[in-house]
């Protein structure tokens, strides 16, 4: 075992850091800017996908000089570092105040992964007739997707390990490190 003095143990597994804070807010930043821009006059909808998208979402709104809307919604399709087949539905559209149909949507994840959430959600969305869907995501596992989907605004794309930190976690861990770490598996 590599001794390192920022290594974390969270749990079982070790972790160490991957992108620092202050990547995290510079390429955020750029991102939100870059939204801002594309949605200028469409008063767009964010709807940010509980828990692991609150950090992301939070600094991501906070850099969007435009007129938009922001609401939650909650799915969970991993337990543990594992993800399931299954995305659970656990705070759904049902329970958003705002209409969706002609609405130009942006999904607000922490992670694509899989795919499986973002594959279910943007079935459902779309039975509401929005304008627009696209999706703006912290962090991309391009080699770990199992559906056709294509995020349109990524902050990173990272290789297929797991990772914790700026709002992702372990176990419900780590969530509140200000950048990311990735799983030290040595
Ligand atoms: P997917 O449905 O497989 O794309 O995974 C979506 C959800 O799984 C994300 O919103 C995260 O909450 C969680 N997840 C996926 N990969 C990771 C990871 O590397 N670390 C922590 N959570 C993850």
């Amino acid at each position: 075992m590599k001794p390192s003095k920022n290594r974390l143990q969270i749990q079982d597994k070790y972790f160490v850091p991957y992108l620092s804070e202050q990547e995290m807010q510079q390429r955020v930043q750029e991102l939100g800017k870059q939204i801002a821009t594309d949605y200028s006059d469409k008063k767009p909808l964010l709807l940010c996908i509980l828990n692991g998208s609150f950090v992301f979402a939070a600094d991501l709104v906070r850099t969007m000089d435009t007129v938009c809307q922001v609401s939650f919604l909650k799915y969970s399709s991993y337990v543990k570092d594992k993800s399931s087949e299954e995305a659970k539905d656990l705070l759904g559209i049902k329970g958003l105040n705002e209409e969706l149909k002609d609405r130009h949507l942006i999904v607000v994840e922490d992670i694509v992964d899989t795919g499986t959430t973002m594959n279910k959600l943007l079935k459902e969305l779309d039975t509401h007739h929005p304008a627009s869907i696209e999706i703006a995501t912290c962090l991309f596992k391009p080699d770990a997707l199992k559906f056709d989907i294509s995020p349109k605004y990524v902050a990173f794309s990272i290789p297929n390990h797991f990772v914790i930190g700026y709002g992702l976690d372990y176990d419900n861990y780590g969530r509140h490190l200000s950048g990311i770490y990735i799983v030290d598996e040595d």
